[in-house]
């Protein structure tokens, strides 16, 4: 027997008080047709595969709940229908890609990528049964753009369909992209979680495994949390690395579009001005119970260094870790698939103890929600368009500001972080170009005058 056996005495150990399980946020994680959120979700453009994998034949696609089947046709066209052929139910997984559309394996039957029947080739041409089915059905189909090496697809009412949202992430001078996915085999809240998470990158990516990232990583920031245009959520952290002051900013754009700083570009111990994200993201659900990352690794001089522009580089930016490993590594160095995945297929989100680190996290959360059921009263939920492209605000800056010791440093730090922020927000009206420079130079500014800057000017 030993020591640590409870007494009858002991009454703190509370698991049988707790052995109900609690439940989800419903709300948010159910994405299904004619659900709620579902139906909110489809208001948007979503990346759905990778250019380069779809090759001569059909595949398979599982987005918000939905059965698809893409394809590409006249070689560099694409469609995304319906899995089942409106004749009897065959898959069009087995269909042939041909240069006006896919052919149904069964009966031969020929969609455009719009939908249309184009051919019942069984049927005498002019007979009417034929004529009538032809005129009055359609296979299901939406539509679909392919961008930089991503297929996007909307699967929201014909009759609303968003401009496709160009972000200044697109169109950053010397950068090279590399599309990559990375699937979870969860809900996509508790992954999209994360980027409202600065706090997890201190301890699961840096004091729990081993610093995944860097060693600046492990110190623990002065966080902030700011809101803008109803849709876009940041997150800074601000840490001293020896004589500078390091400002890392997440940002998620609703419904899940998502960039960070660096991955391995920025470290805190060198001088670095309005870094960009490594990785310009999706978090899209595949159903209630997985979900793909899609995105581009960003390589360059303002983006993470060419050496990760592999697939394995890109599973390091995404979370830490490759994908594909032992179980026992996964134990000993935990990345964000284990953490969110660790969670359930769904989390029981009502089981959560929510902190005010955890204060990006409710905002994002909360405001989903309402726009959730003002679209149920009728209302669109806000794009993602603001002038010529949408700015955004993922970054790092490293500036060279020693510690006053006659002062607070957190302080100092928290200070420093709510300025470069303001220096983001100050530059709206500018093209990309000429807001880069902008806020370039006022963080310039910022390290050479302090908190006083501008004072001399
Ligand atoms: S089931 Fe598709 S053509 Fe008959
Ligand atoms: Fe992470």
């Amino acid at each position: 027997m030993t020591d640590t056996a409870p007494s009858a005495s002991q009454t703190t150990f509370s698991g049988y008080h707790q052995s109900q399980p609690a439940g989800a946020d419903e709300e948010l994680a159910r994405i299904g047709p004619t659900t709620p959120g579902g139906e909110y979700m489809r208001r948007f453009w979503h990346p759905v595969f990778i250019t380069e994998e779809l090759g001569e034949l059909p595949s398979l696609v599982r987005v918000l709940g939905e059965d698809l089947v893409l394809f590409r046709y006249a070689g560099d066209k694409f469609g995304l229908v319906h899995k089942h052929c409106p004749h009897r139910r065959a898959s069009l997984e087995y269909g042939k890609c041909e240069p006006r559309g896919i052919r149904c394996c069964y009966h031969g039957w020929l969609f455009a990528a719009d939908g249309e029947i184009l051919e019942t080739p069984g049927e005498a041409r002019d007979a009417e049964p034929a004529a009538k089915v032809r005129a009055r059905t359609r296979l299901g189909a939406y539509p679909v753009i392919e961008f930089n090496g991503l297929i996007f697809a909307y699967l929201g009412p014909p009759d609303a369909i968003p401009e496709f949202p160009i972000y200044d992430a697109f169109k950053i001078p010397g950068i090279t992209i590399r599309p990559y996915k990375a699937p979870y085999r969860c809900n996509w809240v508790q992954v999209l979680d994360a980027i409202m998470d600065p706090v997890h990158t201190s301890f699961l990516h840096s004091q729990i495994s081993h610093a995944q990232f860097s060693e600046g990583m492990g110190e623990l920031g002065e966080l902030g949390f700011y809101e803008r245009h109803e849709n876009h959520f940041l997150g800074s952290s601000t840490r001293r690395v020896g004589d500078n002051v390091w400002v890392r900013v997440n940002e998620l754009i609703l419904p899940n579009f998502t960039q960070a700083g660096a991955a391995f570009a920025a470290d805190g111990t060198a001088s670095r001005y309005f870094g960009r994200s490594a990785f310009t993201r999706w978090v899209v659900p595949v159903d209630d119970e997985n979900s793909i990352a899609f995105g581009w690794g960003n390589f360059g001089e303002r983006g993470d260094p060419h050496e990760y522009n592999t697939k394995e580089g890109c599973e390091l930016i995404e979370q830490g870790e490759i994908l594909d490993r032992p179980d026992e590594e996964r134990q000993r160095n935990p990345a964000d698939s284990e953490a969110v995945e660790g969670m359930g297929a769904i989390s029981t989100h009502m089981g959560e103890n929510l902190m005010p680190t955890d204060r990006g996290i409710s905002l994002y959360r909360r405001r989903i929600r309402r726009q959730i059921k003002e679209l149920a009263e009728g209302s669109e939920p806000p794009q993602p368009r603001k002038g010529p492209t949408v700015h955004t605000y993922g970054q790092d800056t490293v500036l060279n500001l020693p510690a006053d010791g006659a002062n607070d440093d957190r302080s100092f730090l928290r200070q420093v972080g709510e300025t470069v922020m303001e220096i983001e927000f100050e530059h709206e009206g500018l093209d990309d170009a000429a807001r880069d420079e902008a806020i370039i130079a006022k963080l310039r500014d910022l390290e050479t005058n302090g908190l006083n800057r501008g004072s001399t000017t």
